[in-house]
């Protein structure tokens, strides 16, 4: 195996520190986790400022006007602006709106823009390497509305297979894809299937749920109309998630749920919406989640999100080496031969033993690892099984994860024979 100190470029050491459950271990034991593709770890910091936010600044936001509910609308749309920034949005105040994760961002734009201009017939284009999440509000307007489905499939070397982009996307309303598999590691060319979406008349839906915490996206680069993601996988809270869209699309979509604080005025004969974004935040918003996300950003701008995914890409390198040493052709890697297309994501086979009882002998180790479709169905079908085991890596892990895992999985091949 190659020496530590050529894979990363980062101190994880020092970042270990940041998270206490990675320095200070669970119920005392040093633990190894490799499932942040599910969930991230957060640091003190982000724990912290939301402590600090509920001790001392809490208030119901865009209702109060006493300076504490002053200070929590500060807050609350500092939050907005720094996910604008994070992102590359030009127009942060209007086009981002806070949803509850990335799942409910896609499904606000299914059922706001999709419900609304999708008839019979229209057509949507989707991937096969696609998570539930980019998948299922767009199957459910299939069966609800006749929408007809296109599938841009996997190629043998877990890629898209892009060889008929053209025909595939020609007369489609809409096409959804992933910016990276949460199964496989795969990073599509997104700007390649932008562009010809646009070519078709089509508006672009990203799914950034897997590489906005680990690279630096910029919509603007990419090219899409809309980007979600999801604040616990990048640092920061559950039960966050961010919908960027373009705001002229925004503007011309009605609300997604009805309730306060998302209208400008309600008779018994009808309502009248609110201004962008607020006409898609109705109720209480997410408020310290805002904030703990803000502390997650500063965070990660800190580290440099270049560095982030240069680190992951190199600690990949080096994963994907080790197990092909240590287990040669008892172990099948699901996922890009290459660090080119392809995040810190890493679904494998060992021998056949089931991937659930691969995840609970790695557990005795301490290692923690996702095993089961990761709500990839169609891809799963695809691949053959219906599950995988997967380990995911973040800025907080480095080789001597990975030289834990390949043990861990070492005891668990002799166990299985
Ligand atoms: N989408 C998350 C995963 O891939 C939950 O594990």
């Amino acid at each position: 195996m190659k020496d530590a100190t050529t894979t990363t470029q980062l101190d994880v050491e020092a970042i270990k520190q940041d998270f206490p459950l990675l320095s200070k271990g669970f119920h005392g034991e040093s633990i190894v986790y490799l499932d942040s593709a599910a969930s991230s770890q957060r640091p003190t910091c982000v724990i912290d400022t939301m402590s600090g936010y509920y001790n001392y600044s809490h208030a119901n936001v865009h209702r109060g006007v006493y300076k504490l509910a002053e200070e929590a609308d500060r807050l609350y749309e500092n939050a907005r602006m720094a996910a604008g920034r994070f992102i590359g949005a030009p127009d942060p105040a209007r086009e981002i709106v806070f949803t509850k994760n990335a799942t409910e961002a896609i499904n606000l734009i299914a059922y706001s823009w999709g419900m609304h201009r999708l008839h019979e017939g229209d057509v949507v284009v989707v991937t096969e390497i696609d998570h539930h999440a980019n998948l299922v509000p767009w199957i459910m307007l299939h069966e609800a509305r006749g929408v007809e489905l296109r599938v841009i499939p996997m190629r043998d070397d877990y890629l898209l297979d892009l060889d008929n982009l053209e025909e595939t996307v020609d007369g489609a309303k809409l096409v959804a894809c992933t910016l990276m598999s949460n199964v496989l590691g795969t990073i599509p060319p997104f700007r390649k299937i932008a562009d010809a979406a646009h070519n078709a008349g089509a508006i672009v839906v990203a799914d950034g749920a897997q590489l906005v915490p680990h690279a630096h996206v910029d919509v603007q680069e990419l090219g899409c109309d809309f980007l979600a993601f999801s604040g616990h996988k990048m640092l920061g809270p559950t039960g966050i998630g961010v919908l960027w869209g373009k705001a002229d699309l925004l503007d011309s979509m009605p609300p997604f749920m009805g309730g306060g604080g998302m209208i400008l005025d309600v008779k018994f004969e009808g309502i009248v919406p609110a201004e962008i974004p607020t006409r898609f935040e109705a109720g209480t918003p997410p408020i310290a989640e805002a904030v703990g996300l803000t502390a997650a950003i500063e965070y990660l701008d800190k580290i440099g999100m270049d560095n982030i995914i240069r680190h992951d890409t190199e600690l990949t390198a080096y994963t994907i080496e080790s197990l092909k040493e240590t287990f040669g052709g008892d172990i099948t890697i699901m996922g890009p031969d290459t660090t080119e297309n392809r995040g810190g994501v890493i679904s494998l086979a060992l021998k056949d033993i089931h991937p659930h009882d691969l995840a609970q002998v790695l557990d005795e180790s301490n290692v923690c690892i996702r095993a089961g479709h990761h709500c990839a169905k169609p891809l799963m079908r695809r691949l053959g099984t219906s599950a995988t085991a997967r380990a995911s890596f973040y800025l907080y892990n480095d080789t001597s994860d990975t030289d834990r895992l390949i043990e861990a999985l070492a005891k668990a091949a002799s166990i299985f024979g």
